[in-house]
């Protein structure tokens, strides 16, 4: 039997476009092979009369959002213009209506998810949301179904292609700003890029998928951190150590408190995660009785994208249930517990004492020195570079803060935390 899905796409950018380019080309064989026959009923645009789409009855496009939803023969309802609004009243109101929703805006579901999800329940739809997180790697159905009778305790991930794409390279011999240029003509890039590279992109994602794992309604926002003060310098510096730079997303439980956050970090080098290059996301899922699952693939680009936004409207067209998610508030790790080693790499005045204003500055503040070195280089500023072992997050900024104060620092400290990643216990 094959069962008819019609479509309302709303937003005809760039995952939009390539949405509806994989649904004219691929509509036979997605029917041949799933049983789910895809049509485009009505596509909405702000600039409708500029879309081309070629073989399509150009009947079915507007710019009214409330046409696609007060349409009988759309079932599902694709939001893909990103942002909250007006994508949240949208959502809402295709919900009222009684249309499932797949949508790929993380911001949306980061912000107001919790509200979408009840109200999605209660009018028996469902909102699928695979292209949100990770590209086109399935983690949220891994989270939601594969793990759906263990308890999730870890999420380690690589959750931004933007900053991924910069870091490798960086890593490669290229500067910070040619290589985010590359990133935003190959359209991995947010509108507003400091999104990706401030961390703020990859704290809606891991919040997102935090929220999931462990069915918890978060207080709080992640503490977030990106990665514009990294320099080719320190990828460097942290591979002579044997770590690679990434910018790493973290979620776990940890007692009753959700350690949350989104940080550049060293991480060791032979590390599945260190791997894990350019445009590529990652996610490695530790759960309590499952063990590990590792996931990796294209975490941003049109076709990517766009291709798991049509494996959510084929899943739509195979559903018979509608997902339930009840979260119960959970508190986020406070700022105040959170330990870390740490690399860190100041600029100072290469003249006799210099070392020991900074050592002090650290050991009043109980932050032991675990390795220290100074590249020797023929110049009035030279970098220092030292690591250290536990110390309070809170203590090692206050820290590093006075040492930035000193006269004899001459460029303010790069810090990152050291991740070893080891296996997290599971009681
Ligand atoms: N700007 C995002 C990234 C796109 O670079 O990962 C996908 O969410």
């Amino acid at each position: 039997m094959v069962v008819e899905v019609g479509v309302g796409l709303i937003g005809f950018g760039t995952i939009g476009s390539g949405v509806a380019e994989i649904i004219s080309k691929n509509a036979g064989l997605i029917e041949k092979r799933t049983g789910v026959r895809i049509v485009l009923r009505a596509v909405c645009d702000r600039s409708a009369e500029k879309i081309k789409l070629p073989g399509i009855d150009k009947k079915i496009f507007t710019a009214d959002y409330k046409k696609v939803i007060a349409n009988k023969e759309v079932d599902v309802v694709v939001e893909l213009i990103g942002g909250y609004e007006p994508a949240r009243t949208i959502i809402l109101e295709a919900i009222a209506a009684k249309k499932h929703i797949v949508t790929a805006n993380k911001a949306v579901l980061a912000k107001f998810g919790y509200e979408i999800f009840e109200r999605a329940q209660k009018n028996n739809v469902n909102v699928l949301f695979e292209a949100a997180v990770g590209g086109c790697i399935p983690v949220i159905k891994t989270i939601e179904e594969s793990y759906s009778s263990d308890s999730i305790r870890a999420i380690y991930g690589i959750l931004n292609g933007t900053t991924n794409y910069i870091l490798t390279k960086m890593g490669e011999g290229m500067d910070y700003r040619e290589a985010l240029k590359g990133a935003q003509e190959f359209g991995f890039a947010e509108a507003d890029p400091s999104f990706d590279v401030e961390g703020k992109d990859a704290a809606q994602k891991i919040s997102i998928l935090a929220s999931l794992a462990f069915d918890a309604r978060i207080e709080g926002e992640p503490l977030t951190r990106g990665i514009t003060d990294i320099t080719k310098k320190d990828i460097e510096y942290a591979r002579e150590l044997g770590y690679a730079i990434k910018l790493l997303a973290v979620a776990k439980r940890e007692g009753g408190l959700i350690d949350l956050r989104v940080h550049p970090a060293m991480i060791p080098i032979s590390h599945i995660l260190a791997d894990v290059g350019n445009e590529d996301n990652a996610v490695l899922l530790v759960g309590k009785n499952a063990g590990q699952i590792f996931l990796s693939g294209k975490g941003a680009g049109r076709l990517p994208t766009a291709t798991v936004v049509v494996t959510d409207i084929v899943e739509m067209g195979s559903r018979g249930r509608i997902t339930q998610r009840n979260f119960e508030k959970a508190k986020m790790k406070p700022l105040s517990q959170m330990r870390s080693r740490y690399f860190v790499r100041f600029g100072v005045v290469d003249k006799p004492g210099v070392l020991a204003m900074i050592t002090k500055i650290l050991g009043d503040a109980a932050i032991s020195i675990a390795a220290f070195s100074q590249k020797e280089v023929n110049r009035e500023v030279v970098p220092i570079v030292l690591l250290t072992h536990e110390a309070f997050e809170e203590q090692m900024m206050k820290a590093v803060s006075l040492c930035n104060k000193l006269d004899v620092v001459r460029e303010e400290a790069v810090v990152i935390r050291i991740e070893d990643l080891a296996q997290p216990l599971l009681d």
